[in-house]
């Protein structure tokens, strides 16, 4: 009887969850390595011209242009991404940055909210563990 035991759980665990594919995240993270893999797509297609092949942006991000404005900065979590929640990331891919006296264009028309979600994931497999820990204490999932 005992040695039954585990295939029933199993068993139990698929039916219960509804549906078998359901992916897992990747560790200690929100999103799925699915997710990641088609914001790369999508950075590729829409941001890599501006923040660079691996999300390092300019080195001297903080440094105003001669116009007053910013150039892009990283969003593998050397700068500060990580202290905007989210949904404020999602924000900012939506509407860009010129409403705020920015540069970025905005994508709102361009990727739905799921590829923003991915996009914002793929930043975040650049970023650290402690600065992804960081974010989450301030507050970044809610
Ligand atoms: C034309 C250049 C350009 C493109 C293309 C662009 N960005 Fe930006 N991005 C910027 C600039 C410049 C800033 C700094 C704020 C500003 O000036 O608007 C910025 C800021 C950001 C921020 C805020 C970072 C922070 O630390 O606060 C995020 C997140 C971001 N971009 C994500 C993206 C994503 C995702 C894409 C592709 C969908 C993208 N950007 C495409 C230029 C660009």
């Amino acid at each position: 009887m005992r040695a039954l035991r585990p295939a029933l759980l199993l068993t139990a665990v698929v039916v219960a969850g509804g549906c078998s594919e359901s992916e897992p995240t990747v560790e200690g993270r929100w999103y799925t390595a699915s997710q990641v893999a088609r914001g790369t797509v999508l950075y590729d297609q829409f941001c890599i011209g501006c923040h660079g092949v691996d999300a390092q942006g300019t080195a001297e991000w903080h440094k105003p242009l001669a116009d007053g404005r910013y150039p892009p900065p990283p969003l593998n979590g050397t700068a500060h991404t990580w202290h905007h929640p989210l949904k404020g990331l999602k924000k900012t891919i939506e509407i860009g940055g010129v409403p705020l006296g920015g540069s970025m264009p905005a994508f709102g028309n361009q990727v739905s909210e799921a590829e923003s979600e991915a996009l914002i994931s793929y930043l975040q497999s650049h970023w650290p563990d402690p600065v992804y820990q960081a974010w989450l204490q301030r507050g970044g999932l809610q």
